[in-house]
């Protein structure tokens, strides 16, 4: 099947710093791919150039086969491209229906995202007059993710989703996200620590100072490779 997100040769950088040096990605509907490697090593900084949101300094930025290099962090959104960004994907101030009222933007009724969101994670109904802020810190990235879903995306893209949370909430979340790409969408997911995102992941990358050093089906002999360049790193 087609990618319908392609990194190729992706090179990018703050100011002077180059932090991607020329990285190669794509995710194809239905699957999910997990970006991985240590602190500092660029995935965020990949997502963030994969949503428009920094820009490629060299290489291209493949949307549905087309080469959206330098388009608009909107227009890919529009095109069904959603970042999920690291810890700050909910309003803390407002409840959970107002976190979900804002996404009627889309053209979604209030009652259509509520039910999605309520069917999917039932606890959200339970706190949906509860400030976003006050509940769990798992409880708030399914709120994250529903908001995310409201937006009907072809490429959704979670950055360290499982960040600070209990391993029976991330197994929850990431059993969820495989659901998710079950229905065709394409899933691009970063982690520092690995574990659970490999058990639902089709293809996973490593990527080390801003370079992929390893990437493919995330069997046994990834993993030995995975753990070998977290030690050298
Ligand atoms: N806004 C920024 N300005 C300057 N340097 C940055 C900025 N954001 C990230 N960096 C640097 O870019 C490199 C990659 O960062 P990042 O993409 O956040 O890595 P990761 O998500 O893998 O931890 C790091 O060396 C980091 O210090
Ligand atoms: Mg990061």
């Amino acid at each position: 099947m087609n990618a319908i997100l392609e990194l190729r040769g992706v090179r990018a950088a703050y100011d002077e710093i180059t932090v991607l040096h020329g990285i190669d990605l794509a995710v194809e509907p239905g699957r999910i791919v997990a970006l991985l490697g240590p602190n500092g090593a660029g995935k965020t900084t990949a997502l963030k150039v994969a949503a428009g949101v920094h820009p490629v300094a060299s290489g291209q930025l493949f949307l549905g086969g087309r080469d959206v290099t330098g388009a608009a962090t909107r227009d890919l959104a529009r095109a069904g491209v959603c970042l999920i960004p690291e810890g700050r994907g909910v309003f803390p101030n407002l409840t959970v229906r107002d976190n979900l009222l804002m996404m009627t933007f889309t053209g979604r009724s209030r009652e259509e995202i509520e039910e999605l969101a309520f069917s999917r994670f039932p606890i959200l109904g339970k706190r949906a007059s509860q400030t976003a802020g006050t509940m769990s810190g798992g409880e708030q990235q399914m709120l994250a993710l529903c908001r995310g879903l409201a937006t009907d995306p072809a490429v959704l893209m979670l950055d360290e989703l499982s960040m600070g949370l209990a391993p029976l909430i991330v197994d929850q979340l990431y059993e969820q996200v495989a659901e998710i790409a079950r229905q065709g969408v394409a899933v691009l997911v970063v982690e520092q620590f690995a574990q659970t995102v490999l058990d639902i992941a089709d293809h996973a990358a490593v990527l080390v100072r801003g370079r992929v050093q390893h990437q493919g089906v995330p069997d046994a002999d990834f993993r030995t490779e995975l753990a070998a360049l977290y030690l050298g790193s």
